[in-house]
């Protein structure tokens, strides 16, 4: 299948069915912001608490936070975004089109209007977006969009350390909204103006920062292992000299191979006592760290990991999107969601609504729905609804027939594999989370 035509697909059955929408779409639309529709918004949310169970729950000196959005413009100076997180752009003269220089051929025609050398000069173009806080409308009121939530974490750092009890090495974990002024924004949700970060920072004593580095590149690898994506998706790409951030020692980004080729998913950074040091400088507090065993005192060293949250949604709705060609010609569109992310788990489906059989459906779903996301639906033929199931990604469907009122046994579907097994409707939920914990894609 061309990809292209993934993508075009992807973005036709998220708005159909109520993942993904233009922002202010009845308006014309606007460019680099997305709505997250009732089922997106359980897919986002699922891959969140995935993420967080994995990066707090699971280690036992990860603890969470969550900062403000707007922040003191000082902390972005300290940061370098104010003068460094640009990206050089030019003009087209002609028709006012900005580009990112490295999208385009700078000899060549303006790729929107056709004009041949009418690009001006490079200027570097600051990618943070300003807004004026409180009644005075000037210089000094101006506030900036976080363009990532790794400040909030660094600017924390000692009320963390004094108030909770961890003790080097320990991270923190922080999911939230960035926003960055991306001129580039194609290919649906991958780059957007306003996105979501999930963000880990971990801190170390400097000279075990490699050691920690390696570990924390293995750790999130197996996320997205453990999470179902297809390993011969994902990749690992060093940074060379010329793609390292201002404030990075080392950096790997982990890749997806998107429907529009390999791209960044993830970043694995060595972030040094650059953020630390520079906060100590700019706001005058110290910010170094007391080892309590050994009296000694440094400012520690940080290990970054930064996946974007938006992305990971992209990522994963294209490793789920199957186009699958049944036995005798028939295809179905499929969603391979791993049964922990996927929006709906499971699906309760009378086969007939007469002689009690939707009664006792819908009180089945309502018990389950007390320990799983449920839909219920009784309209239209049994195979139509496995269809629809199957297409929002339901890894299970429960169907409720005659039988069930003789022996209180249902049918189990499975959506990949769409094997059908009875069931005591005893044993359901049992069932049902042991199916999801051993889950692996078919
Ligand atoms: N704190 C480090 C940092 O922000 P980054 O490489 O600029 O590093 C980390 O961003 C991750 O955030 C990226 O790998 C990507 O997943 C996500 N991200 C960055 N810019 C984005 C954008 N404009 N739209 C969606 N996701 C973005």
């Amino acid at each position: 299948m061309a990809e292209t035509t993934t993508m075009d697909k992807l973005v036709s059955l998220c708005k159909r069915r109520g993942f993904i929408y233009q922002s202010s779409e009845i308006y014309g639309g606007l460019t680099g912001a997305w709505d997250y529709g009732p089922l997106g918004v359980e897919l986002k949310n699922n891959i969140r608490d995935f993420w967080w169970k994995e990066m707090t729950q699971m280690h036992d000196n990860i603890v969470g936070l969550d900062a403000s959005i707007l922040m003191h413009p000082k902390v972005w100076e300290a940061s370098g975004h104010v003068s460094n997180f640009t990206d050089p752009m030019v003009d087209c003269r002609q028709c006012k089109s900005r580009f990112r220089t490295d999208m385009i051929d700078l000899q060549g025609a303006c790729p929107t209007c056709g004009t041949s050398g009418s690009f001006t000069e490079p200027r570097n173009f600051n990618l943070m977006f300003s807004t004026h806080m409180g009644a005075v409308h000037d210089d000094s009121s101006i506030v900036y969009l976080r363009p990532e939530t790794a400040q909030g974490i660094y600017v924390d750092f000692k009320n963390v350390v004094q108030s909770s009890r961890v003790k080097i090495p320990f991270g923190i974990a922080q999911v939230g909204k960035s926003f960055r002024n991306e001129i580039t924004t194609k290919n649906f949700i991958f780059r957007s103006c306003e996105f979501e970060q999930m963000e880990m920072q971990y801190f170390c004593k400097p000279g075990t920062d490699e050691q920690w580095f390696e570990f924390w590149k293995d750790q999130r690898m197996s996320f997205y292992h453990a999470m179902g994506i297809r390993p011969d998706h994902l990749r690992w790409h060093q940074h060379g000299e010329d793609e390292l951030a201002f404030y990075a020692k080392e950096a790997y980004d982990i890749q997806y191979l998107f429907p529009m080729g390999w791209q960044e998913l993830e970043g694995v950074h060595n972030r040094t006592d650059y953020d630390l040091s520079q906060h100590q400088k700019f706001s005058g507090k110290d910010l170094s760290y007391l080892e309590q065993e050994t009296k000694e005192r440094y400012v520690p060293y940080v290990v970054e990991t930064s996946a974007g949250l938006t992305r990971n949604v992209l990522m994963v709705l294209s490793d789920a999107y199957e186009e699958q060609e049944l036995e005798g010609g028939d295809v179905r569109t499929v969603l391979h969601f791993h049964p922990s992310v996927a929006p709906v788990t499971v699906a309760v489906l009378p086969l007939v609504k007469k002689d009690g059989i939707g009664d006792y459906a819908e009180k089945l779903e309502r018990e389950l729905r007390e320990d799983f996301a449920t839909f219920y639906d009784q309209s239209g033929a049994i195979g139509r609804r496995y269809r629809r199931m199957d297409e929002i990604g339901t890894p299970y469907c429960v169907t409720v027939d005659y039988q069930t009122l003789d022996d209180n046994t249902v049918t189990l579907r499975f959506r990949d594999t769409m094997e059908q097994v009875r069931v005591s409707v005893d044993e359901l939920g049992e069932r049902i989370r042991r199916e999801t914990k051993a889950y692996k894609r078919q």
